[in-house]
């Protein structure tokens, strides 16, 4: 019995021993520990079966086992972490000509990038750029550019109040309303008071309306507002500015058209169009064959508003224009709802 077993046991081991000499892969090494430390290993199997010997055998075969386990067990770790550390070609094999492997990275809205065309255009062409609060008092966005307290042209445009918190020691300045402004116009005066004519700025800036929104309305919109003082400055000279910013905007010669309009802060005031960007102003759908694209206003500055910022009433002229920067990134990306600019859809912004 004795002699059987201790046979046994060497076979075992040896079998195992050649078996993870021949092994040459990952895969065949945990195969092997399977086979022999597993739940049915062969080396359990003799221990357990030790139970049958003599007191005087198992001392002998008990260590011969354990010993031959552990010869394996050590065969076998030292040839799995062999293989780990070779280099395996095929598992480090790269196709270098798969498609890389794409980042991505952010990049500007269009309203930015519209904002930036117009900023290069105008200051290529000596123009400032200035700022003024989005929250705004009621004397800058109404009493300055000369829209009065109950003038009917208050309800021009429908505005965002905030509610005061006004104390009974209050000075009179912390009285005043505040509102969300509701046009880039309300930086006119502001810009004045702190300058000498004669200057030319732009004002783009964010502007709110409390107003239902549809495909051509929204509540928070952006403007761009121009303003040029000075001596001599007239309605020849809006034209020209106008007509040079709209071609190189759009990258064609077009035509400016203006139709007469009021508009509290300019006298004359004035509706401008230019020449569909489309069809030229043959006439087409984009510009319901009129051949013309509606813009914005304009006019020459009006004295009360110069007087308001503390020049003498006719010492100088100037004219102003306002309007969306929506309007002209929907019309240079045809962009069919100016509810999209807001809607925060990924599917949208990327495009641009
Ligand atoms: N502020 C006017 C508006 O928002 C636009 C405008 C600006 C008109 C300057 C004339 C001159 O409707």
């Amino acid at each position: 019995m004795m002699g059987y077993m201790k046979d046994t046991i060497t076979q075992l081991k040896n079998t195992a021993l050649e078996a993870i000499a021949a092994a040459n892969s990952l895969k065949e090494t945990e195969e092997l520990r399977i086979i022999y430390f597993g739940k049915k290993s062969p080396f359990t199997d003799i221990l357990k079966s030790l139970k049958n010997l003599s007191t005087e055998e198992k001392r002998k075969i008990g260590p011969l086992a354990n010993s031959a386990k552990i010869e394996v067990q050590e065969a076998l770790k030292a040839k799995t972490e062999a293989l780990e550390s070779q280099f395996d070609a095929e598992s480090e094999w790269i196709d270098v000509t798969a498609p890389g492997d794409k980042k991505n990275s952010g990049h500007l809205s269009p309203l930015t990038i519209v904002q930036r065309d117009i900023e290069e255009i105008f200051t290529s062409m000596g123009f400032e750029i200035a700022d003024g609060p989005e929250v705004e008092t009621e004397f800058y966005n109404f009493d300055a550019v000369n829209v009065p307290a109950d003038h009917p042209a208050r309800d021009m445009q429908d505005t965002f109040w905030a509610k005061n918190a006004v104390s009974k020691d209050s000075s009179e300045k912390e009285c005043e309303q505040f509102v969300l402004r509701t046009h880039t116009s309300s930086v006119q005066v502001r810009y004045m008071e702190l300058h000498t004519p004669p200057y030319r700025i732009i004002i783009p800036g964010r502007v709110f309306r409390q107003e239902a929104t549809d495909a051509s309305h929204e509540h928070t919109f952006h403007q761009f507002e121009a303003l040029v003082v000075g001596d001599d400055v007239s309605v020849a000279n809006f034209l020209s500015v106008a007509e040079t910013f709209f071609s190189q905007f759009f990258g064609k010669k077009l035509k400016i058209r203006l139709r007469p309009s009021y508009f509290p802060f300019v006298e004359p005031g004035f509706e401008f169009d230019i020449s569909c960007t489309n069809c030229g102003g043959k006439g087409c759908s984009s510009c319901q064959q009129t051949g013309w694209l509606e813009i914005g206003g304009a006019g020459m500055v009006h004295q009360n508003v110069l007087v308001a910022a503390g020049y003498e009433r006719d010492q100088y002229t100037g004219f102003a224009w306002g309007f969306g920067m929506e309007r002209l990134a929907m019309m240079k990306y045809k962009i069919d709802d100016v509810r999209h600019f807001h809607s925060g859809d990924i599917r949208f912004t990327k495009q641009f």
